[in-house]
């Protein structure tokens, strides 16, 4: 008899596209989240009878919702269940609680003159939050009891869109002697208690209750994980300890009569997949441009989603402190910007990807010269160009405010022909892992980040190629098999 696992998650593995004849057409799902889960579960796949819960994000998204409730097939065909959420709901959940307050609460991204704000409006954002997760969580019940298995369900919840999730499914099936384990995994920081409770008290107080309606609260790093344990503590009283318990524990909650493992089960790469789709045609075509186009010029790489948390601006300003006061690398250097369109829903957002565009072109305009063009600004989402730049990048710069753990700065060692060195802030996760290697900055420290630059570019071939293939060993040391086996080994304990 084969377990169930189930996964849930707001993006799923595969969304869809209208073609002009309004046939619908599938593709991959993007980012960390997505990639390491779709690894996990099928991994998992041949052992369990696994299914991937996830919201329509689109209208061609709802159209097979609705054509096909409950049978699209994702990656390694795996059973992908798309929830038709109604727009309103959906996009109040999504953008107006989810990306625009419990992101911004755990990245710390608030100008906090102005911003949180919780008025009425707000408050029905928040009931829709509830309906949104109320949703995954009758789904999810819903394919547990579907299931012909009766060896035990096992139910993987994923982020911050759905930390309700956990406990609403516990009500739902955890009475009798079921044989249920719940994990909710955080991809993202979590925030000191003095931060935290910015949020209106019973939003910050539901979201705690929630996500401890699990077995197993899963992040990416140590220091996130300690602040949650905080915030349990001092915001609900929570009875907290902080001895690690085998299977990545780090501690436990004691709330409502229940017992919460915390853990640290640290994301990195399947580095053979990703070297084996490095070699491919496309790949190869883009670095073989992006080499001709560098004309032997050192290449400083950066790849991001145009995100608020990932520092962009900074990281401009950075190379134009370089340009500024270090001339000798004048017509030498080529600063290769990949930013990528995301939730421009979101006002900020908006605005923030004008103002990358912007500091790019000033710093074009400063610096540049008939014959040599030191900054290529793309923002056009190219996943092939993206592995080729990485592939012969010189210095990979990954500055963010404050990060999860941060995927680029894994792939990036994986992938580099030459060998490079890691520019890296030291509030990302991965940095918690990857420090002895890398050049860790401030990110809000412009000089320092320069400076790091420099020291990146003039580092010796030989330190520069010991340095990244210890990066390498090291993000491949917690490829996504295990990060998510681990998680399961943890609930069947
Ligand atoms: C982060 C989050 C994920 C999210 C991804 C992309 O990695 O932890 O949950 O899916 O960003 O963001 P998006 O809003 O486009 O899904």
């Amino acid at each position: 008899m084969k377990k169930r696992v189930l996964v849930a998650s707001n993006r799923g593995p595969v969304s869809y596209q209208f073609g002009p004849d309004g046939t619908l057409t599938g593709r991959r799902g993007g980012g960390g989240l997505v990639a390491g889960v779709a690894e996990g579960l099928a991994a998992t796949a041949p052992e369990a009878e696994v299914a991937w819960i996830c919201a329509a994000l689109s209208d061609a998204d709802r159209a097979v919702a609705r054509q096909r409730p409950g049978d699209t097939l994702g990656p390694d065909d795996i059973p992908v269940r798309m929830l038709d959420i109604p727009p309103d709901v959906f996009d109040r959940a999504y953008n107006n609680v989810a990306n625009s307050i419990l992101w911004f609460v755990q990245h710390m991204l608030f100008d906090t003159p102005n911003q949180p704000r919780f008025g009425r409006e707000f408050r029905q954002d928040w009931a829709a939050y509830l309906a949104y997760n109320e949703a995954f969580a009758a789904a999810m019940a819903d394919e547990a009891a579907g299931s012909a298995s009766s060896a035990g369900v096992r139910a993987l919840i994923q982020d911050y869109h759905l930390s309700l999730a956990p406990r609403l499914l516990r009500d739902k099936l955890g009475g009798g002697d079921a044989d249920l384990g719940i994990a909710h995994f955080s991809h993202t920081p979590w925030a000191p208690p003095d931060y935290y409770r910015m949020l209106p008290a019973e939003v910050g107080e539901a979201v705690l209750d929630g996500m401890l309606g699990a077995d197993h609260v899963g992040f990416h790093a140590d220091r996130w994980a300690a602040a949650f344990l905080d915030c349990c503590a001092a915001i609900l009283g929570a009875r907290v300890s902080r001895d690690g318990n085998g299977y990545g524990s780090v501690g436990q909650v004691v709330h409502r009569g229940h017992v919460s493992e915390v853990a640290v089960h640290p994301l990195g790469v399947d580095a053979p997949a990703l070297r084996a789709r490095a070699g491919a045609d496309d790949v190869r075509a883009h670095a073989t441009v992006l080499g001709q186009a560098a004309a032997g010029r050192k290449l400083i790489v950066r790849v991001d989603r145009t995100e608020l948390s990932k520092n962009i601006v900074r990281g401009l300003d950075a190379y134009r402190e370089l340009l500024a006061t270090r001339p000798e690398w004048h017509g030498r250097v080529v600063h290769l910007a990949f930013a990528y369109p995301s939730r421009s829903t979101v006002p900020e957002y908006r605005a923030y990807t004008e103002r990358v565009r912007q500091v790019a072109a000033e710093i074009t305009a400063e610096f540049g010269t008939p014959d040599w063009n030191p900054l290529v600004l793309e923002v056009k989402d190219d996943y092939p160009r993206s592995l080729a730049a990485c592939t012969v990048a010189d210095v990979l710069l990954v500055n963010p405010v404050r990060d999860g753990m941060n995927l680029v700065a894994q792939e990036g060692p994986v992938l580099s022909e030459r060998g490079c060195a890691l520019v890296l802030s030291r509030d990302a996760g991965a940095a918690a892992t990857l420090h002895g290697d890398a050049l860790l900055v401030n990110p809000y420290d412009v000089s320092e980040t320069a400076a790091a630059l420099h020291r990146a570019l003039a580092m010796p071939d030989a330190e520069r190629r010991r340095r990244s293939d210890a990066l390498a060993a090291t993000a491949a040391a917690s490829p996504p098999a295990r990060w998510f086996g681990d998680q399961l080994a943890a609930l069947d304990r």
